[in-house]
């Protein structure tokens, strides 16, 4: 696994144009680009650039999953797929079925199990051992927290899981996260940290500082950071 770090001028721009190429790639090597999805506050701008750069990818040939999700209705505030379908599914006129939504409006035990059983069917049919993202983008928390994997958690220590229900810090808490075996098994995983007062977790996380969960990310190819400083 090889590590990049890319310090952006323009953060929303390079983020989407480091998305925009392996979209590309995935597609003509394999005819598919599984993409997933942070929440947090990036998502909004990048999602926007995404529109912007796009040109002609074939959005059918996308299919996206969500890093996690709050125990939220989709139409809440709260919801990560409410800024991913008002930023990026509705403009791109993506397909409802090339969505994998966490129902975060049912009991959350179910929502993750559910959510476990779409990635597994997918894997099956793909021949894989695990749900293979070709990019998974994270966000990095305060506190060295990836999807909904904070410090502490329980969650941490799943092997066999690809998704847990979790209860967190950050509100609201309860959430349903994708876990390290998922992520870890991503082509590429793309941190993007647009906020300089992150600094300090970053360098803790790169020098693999065991406090912080995000150390514990790893990826088939390569871990990629886009820094917006
Ligand atoms: C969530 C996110 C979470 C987020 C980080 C960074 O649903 O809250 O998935 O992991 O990416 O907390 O959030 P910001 O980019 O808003 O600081």
């Amino acid at each position: 696994m090889i590590s990049q770090i890319l310090h952006a001028n323009d953060f929303a721009q390079e983020a989407a144009r480091f998305i925009l190429a392996r979209a590309r790639g995935a597609i003509a090597a394999r005819g598919l680009f599984r993409l997933g999805l942070t929440g947090g506050r990036s998502p909004r701008a990048v999602n926007d650039a995404l529109i912007s750069l796009a040109g002609d990818l074939p959005w059918p040939k996308v299919q996206f999953t969500f890093g996690d999700e709050r125990c939220v209705p989709p139409e809440h505030a709260d919801s990560n797929f409410r800024v991913a379908r008002e930023s990026l599914f509705g403009p791109a006129g993506v397909p409802e079925g090339n969505v994998f939504r966490m129902r975060g409006e049912i009991d959350p035990a179910s929502a993750a199990e559910e959510y476990e059983a779409k990635l597994a069917a997918v894997a099956t049919r793909l021949g894989e051992a695990r749900y293979t993202h070709d990019l998974l983008l994270l966000g990095l928390g305060e506190d060295g927290h990836v999807a909904s994997l904070f410090p502490d958690s329980p969650a941490l220590d799943e092997n066999t899981r690809n998704v847990l229900p979790v209860i967190g810090p950050k509100p609201p808490p309860q959430r349903i996260s994708m876990t390290f075996p998922l992520i870890n098994a991503a082509r590429q995983v793309l941190f993007l940290v647009p906020d300089a007062a992150k600094r300090d977790i970053v360098k803790g996380v790169i020098d693999g500082d065991a406090r912080y969960p995000a150390s514990r990310v790893r990826a088939q190819e390569q871990v990629s950071w886009l820094l917006g400083w």
